[in-house]
């Protein structure tokens, strides 16, 4: 079967200067998107994609993104990935880990469906990166995992709110995966490498996913060969969602 066409789509991404933000807009211009690519740092968006249109905000800034809101050209499709990790339990997490952790991962996603949601045409799809924390509980990642969790249902009403435009709006809950959120992570602990073995043993493939992976599952629920698919929440995972 041929890889699902984004020809002619003009799709914005968040995150696209780093990780799974960046393969994804390499992969969805290789499918022939036309990209706008978003996030803070205007030069790791261009080494993504000299030839995209690239934009510095900060997605949980309203007035921003508001203000981009006014000059974005119409949409088929938004891939929002921004996103941040800090670890910590609820009693060692102040509230203002608790405030960034919901900024980066839940209003972010929020304010750029809120200002950019007029712009979106009949028949275009949304994904939102969620986390497979998000739908099962671990014990030291807790603000980030609520604002995964609020994430996911953000996919699921914006999916019946969208219904009657025939916009689609589904979630994707990776698991670790390779990128530089979880380097970041390894390099901070005292036993990276019993961390990433910890990371990779939790799934039953004993692996962690690739960013080319999620890229592709997103690339798919772009393109119209998913027409019928949409509130929903998809672990990709290597199976760690299947097990009791
Ligand atoms: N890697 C994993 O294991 C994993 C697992 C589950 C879910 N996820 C989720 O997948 C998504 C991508 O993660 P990744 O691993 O690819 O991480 P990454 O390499 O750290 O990339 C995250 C991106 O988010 C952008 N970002 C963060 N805060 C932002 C803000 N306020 N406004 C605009 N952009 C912002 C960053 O861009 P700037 O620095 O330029 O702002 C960066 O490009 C995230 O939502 C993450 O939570 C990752």
């Amino acid at each position: 079967m041929a890889a699902p066409g984004l020809s002619g789509k003009r799709i914005l991404l968040s995150g696209a200067g780093s990780g799974i933000g960046r393969a994804a807009a390499r992969l969805f211009q290789a499918r022939g998107a036309e990209l706008l690519l978003v996030g803070r740092r205007l030069d790791a968006l261009r080494e993504t994609l000299p030839s995209a249109v690239c934009v510095a905000l900060d997605h949980a800034d309203e007035d921003a993104v508001s203000a981009f809101a006014q000059t974005c050209p119409p949409l088929d499709g938004l891939f929002l990935a921004a996103g941040e990790l800090c670890t910590g339990s609820v009693e060692a997490s102040p509230g203002a880990v608790f405030d960034a952790m919901i900024a980066a991962n839940l209003r972010g996603p929020w304010l750029l469906a809120h200002h950019l949601g007029p712009l979106l045409k009949p028949g275009a799809s949304v994904v939102l990166v969620g986390s497979n924390i998000g739908l099962r509980a671990i014990p030291d990642s807790a603000a980030y995992s609520v604002a995964k969790a609020g994430v996911h249902m953000l996919a699921k009403v914006l999916a019946l709110e969208w219904a009657p435009r025939r916009i689609r709006c589904n979630a994707i809950a990776p698991g670790p995966v390779h990128t530089p959120m979880v380097e970041a992570r390894l390099a901070a602990s005292a036993d990276s490498a019993g961390d990433l073995a910890r990371l990779a043993g939790v799934n039953p493939l004993g692996r962690l996913g690739t960013e080319a992976e999620v890229a592709a599952l997103a690339a798919h629920l772009l393109s119209d060969e998913s027409a019928w698919t949409t509130g929903t929440v998809i672990p990709l995972d290597g199976g760690a969602d299947a097990v009791y």
